[in-house]
């Protein structure tokens, strides 16, 4: 398959181009910043979602996975993360090759906790989400999004080297852990993959975070 991914230079998305690597795939990359995967199936490009002028020409995607993504408590979250994902999605999902669009979106859509901006960006990413799967139904394609809650990664680095605001962050899961990059990576292949019937939906990969609540009698 031919796939399009943004945001692979760091962390979750990285994480994903290597997985469809590890399976021969076509993996094409958007970053802003320069890439660190070596593979003759990989090609990257570094651009900017935020630019849909800046992306590149890449004919018959099969599968377009819309990670990139910031947290900057500012407008920007709102630009990169939703802005961003309708440019890529428009420009490469609208065409008859196309089999799948992932979006990664964020626990926080649902919960609408963490900061405001960020939180109204990856909401906005779970109606247009619907909104892609609407369209994309006469090609007989499918779009969903993955919403992890915390996850092990540099992004999260501030948290993870500071036992005691990990401690009281794990608390708050149902599970006590983080999800590692290459399970999120393991949902986007199967949605990518496998699924062919579910479209318009969300998964809530957050430990349980959600559905823990103190039950007072
Ligand atoms: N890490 C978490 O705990 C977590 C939780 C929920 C959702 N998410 C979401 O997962 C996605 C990936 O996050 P991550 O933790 O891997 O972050 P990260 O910062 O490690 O990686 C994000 C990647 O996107 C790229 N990027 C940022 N702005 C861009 C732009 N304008 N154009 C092109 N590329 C751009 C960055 O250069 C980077 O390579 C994001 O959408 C994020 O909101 C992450």
């Amino acid at each position: 398959m031919r796939v399009l991914i943004s945001g692979t230079s760091k962390g979750i998305g990285r994480a994903i181009a290597l997985m469809f690597l590890k399976h021969n795939h076509e993996v094409i990359g958007l970053d802003i910043l320069n890439t660190t995967i070596d593979d003759p199936n990989y090609t990257h490009y570094p651009c900017d979602v935020r630019n849909i002028g800046m992306l590149p020409e890449v004919k018959d995607v099969e599968i377009l996975i819309n990670n990139a993504g910031v947290q900057t408590n500012s407008i920007d979250d709102i630009n990169t993360n939703l802005v961003g994902l309708i440019n890529t999605t428009n420009k490469y999902a609208f065409q008859k090759k196309i089999k799948a669009v992932i979006n990664i979106a964020s626990a926080s859509a649902s919960t609408g906790s963490e900061f405001p901006y960020y939180a109204a960006s990856k909401g906005g990413v779970l109606s247009f989400t619907k909104n892609t799967a609407l369209a994309l139904a006469k090609y007989g394609a499918t779009c969903n999004s993955i919403s992890p809650g915390g996850v092990i990664g540099d992004a999260n680095k501030h948290i993870l080297d500071n036992k005691e605001l990990y401690d009281k962050v794990l608390n708050e899961s149902l599970l006590n852990k983080w999800a590692k990059e290459e399970e999120i990576a393991q949902f986007a292949y199967f949605l990518a993959i496998y699924n062919k019937s579910m479209t318009g939906e969300d998964l809530l990969i957050d430990n349980g975070e959600k559905l823990k609540a103190n039950f007072i009698w």
